[in-house]
């Protein structure tokens, strides 16, 4: 569709609606409000602006000479009244969003558009300017970290959420028109705005389970968990970084059901998934007053379900647990299917247990406070999925990947939702990984060497390992003739896109070295025999499992891929 197809779309579903631009100072609402304005033949209006206009004083007087309550109080008012001349882009300041009755008039009377920024980008734009009240004291970049972690989550109820980077503001507004144009923007406003919920079940005889997928599900964890499992007790497991955003909003939800027993915050990182961590993990539960029918509830990232799900597998020789993951990887992939385990000086995920969840709740409004870097890791997981076994959901997520990235929308719960699925058919078929679950380790040999061979350290998340090897594992079958030509570069292209990185030269510091990554390869645990196994393609969504490519042809090919 061309920009002007769109922009007709887009005045249509918008009749007397406006847009609403939500954000921190500094996300470019002001500069993206304007073009978008102009673009739409719509009228821009600032709404800091038509207060100063109403109050004869400058925001930073009315902050001084009244304090910040009557300005918010002031602010709610005149977002009222500007919405009721729509429509036009309105640009809203960073606290108005935070007024329950100010959202509400938003969403009867417009779509409101997140523009989200990190705090780097947001700190270079701000500190060029001196007018912000919020920032005049103490450290402006501590105060700014404050206000993301207190509004973020917020946000993140924003009808679409689009990335605010260091690029010309023209592409964003060209992204805003064309997500606003897409049908699915649409369906999402005609349900009143409200994601869709999903549910995938995991086929296991008498241990099959749910999988729930929909945004602000984490208010009800509770009511769904009492509703499924009964009046039983909760342990919540969950680490700084979440419990920092989202473990109140739990806990309450626990408690108005009468099944909080208590919550254990461990640190974040993958050195938590520890002998030492799990022996504390463990006492603490049972310092809990855990019994049998009762539940562990791991609440974080693949780390926590990892760690505590063992945890649960073997406190009192085995309790249920109910994951409620919180990055995208642990929504689409760690958390369902059962492995649980920790690592140890001889590799990842050497000591552990299957033991599969009773449920799985994903809310997907809890991956807006998720790092973007993280957030693309888990991406690279559910490119996984289209890559090994289904080349319509790559194909889609060419098309759609933005819509994915920007939270809370239809597009991200469709990727989820396939990507639970897929896992699910494989999990249902081979539970222990006899055969076919090793699909499900597209790009993890050489993943997992890379992952080594940086020390699992920041230089390389475990998703952007995944994007490296399947890129590889895609280069390795054309070489090697059993792929056609072609197809490497495709999915090198949708990867970089996406800002994964796709070759072993884009891991910063360092060169890797062919005959000490075939070492490495050598000590995963998928090796039997010595012969390492590898996932291969025919095409995009052809995936099968081989031992047999000899070591020879493998490094040979590592010495090439670290020249790439
Ligand atoms: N069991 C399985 O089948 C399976 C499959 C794939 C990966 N894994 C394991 O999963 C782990 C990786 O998982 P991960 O990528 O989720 O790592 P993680 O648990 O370390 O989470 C990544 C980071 O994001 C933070 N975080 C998580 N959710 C957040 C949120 N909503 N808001 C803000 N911050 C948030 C965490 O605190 C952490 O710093 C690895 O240990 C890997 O071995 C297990």
């Amino acid at each position: 569709m061309t920009e002007s197809e769109d922009i007709e779309i887009v005045k249509k579903r918008l009749g007397r609606r406006s847009i609403v631009l939500v954000g921190l100072m500094g996300c470019g609402k002001s500069s993206v409000g304007k073009r978008l304005a102009f673009k739409l033949g719509l009228p821009f209006v600032d709404a800091d602006d038509e207060i100063e206009r109403a109050a004869a004083k400058s925001i930073n007087e009315i902050f001084a000479d009244h304090g910040e309550a009557l300005f918010r109080d002031g602010e709610r008012k005149v977002i009222a009244r500007l919405l009721r001349n729509g429509p036009q882009v309105l640009a809203t300041g960073g606290g108005a969003y935070m007024h329950a009755e100010t959202r509400q008039s938003v969403r009867e009377n417009g779509i409101a558009i997140w523009l989200r920024a990190e705090l780097p980008v947001l700190m270079r734009r701000v500190m060029k300017r001196d007018t912000r009240p919020l920032l005049r004291e103490g450290n402006p970049e501590a105060t700014m970290q404050k206000l993301i972690e207190a509004r973020y989550p917020v946000y993140a109820e924003a009808d679409m959420t689009v990335e605010s980077r260091d690029e010309p503001h023209d592409i964003i507004v060209a992204e805003i028109l064309n997500r606003l144009a897409a049908p699915s923007t649409a369906q999402a406003r005609t349900s009143q705005g409200a994601a869709p919920s999903r549910s995938v079940s995991v086929e296991l005889g008498d241990r099959s389970y749910d999988v729930l997928i929909a945004s602000g599900l984490l208010r009800d964890a509770g009511a769904l968990i009492k509703a499924r499992l009964g009046a039983v007790k909760c342990g919540v497991v969950t680490d700084e970084n979440v419990a920092r955003h989202h473990l109140a909003t739990l806990e309450e939800s626990l408690k108005a059901e009468g099944l909080f027993a208590g919550s254990i915050v461990m640190k974040p990182g993958e050195a938590t998934k520890s002998f030492r961590d799990l022996a504390t993990l463990s006492e603490r539960l049972l310092e809990l007053g855990l019994e049998r029918g009762d539940l562990v509830v791991p609440f974080g990232g693949g780390v926590i379900g990892d760690l505590a799900g063992f945890a649960a597998g073997i406190l009192r020789r085995g309790i249920r647990f109910v994951q409620i993951p919180t990055s995208l990887l642990a929504q689409v992939d760690s958390s369902v299917g059962g492995k649980t385990g920790i690592n140890t000086p001889q590799g990842k995920n050497l000591i552990g247990v299957f033991h599969q969840p009773s449920l799985v709740i994903a809310d997907t409004a809890v991956l807006a406070t998720l790092p973007p870097r993280q957030m693309r890791a888990g991406y690279a997981e559910v490119a996984k999925y289209g890559l090994l076994g289904d080349a319509q959901f790559f194909a889609w997520l060419e098309a759609n990947w933005q819509g994915v990235f920007g939270n809370n929308g239809p597009a991200l719960t469709k990727a989820i939702e396939t990507s639970v699925a897929a896992k699910a058919a494989i999990v249902a078929r081979d539970e222990t990984e006899t055969g076919e679950r090793a699909l499900l380790n597209l790009g993890h040999t050489f993943g997992h060497a890379l992952e080594a061979w940086t020390g699992y350290s920041d230089r390389l998340l475990h998703g952007e390992g995944v994007a490296i090897g399947m890129c590889m594992a895609f280069r390795l079958s054309e070489n090697i003739g059993i792929c056609p030509r072609g197809r490497a570069d495709r999915v090198v292209k949708h990867l970089k896109a996406v800002g994964l990185p796709t070759k072993i030269g884009d891991i910063p510091g360092g060169r890797a070295n062919a005959g000490e990554l075939l070492k490495l390869m050598g000590q995963d645990k998928k090796v039997r025999g010595g012969k390492a196994t590898f996932i291969l393609v025919r095409d995009i969504g052809q995936a099968f499992v081989t031992r047999e490519v000899v070591p020879e042809t493998v490094k040979a090919f590592l010495g090439r891929e670290i020249a790439l």
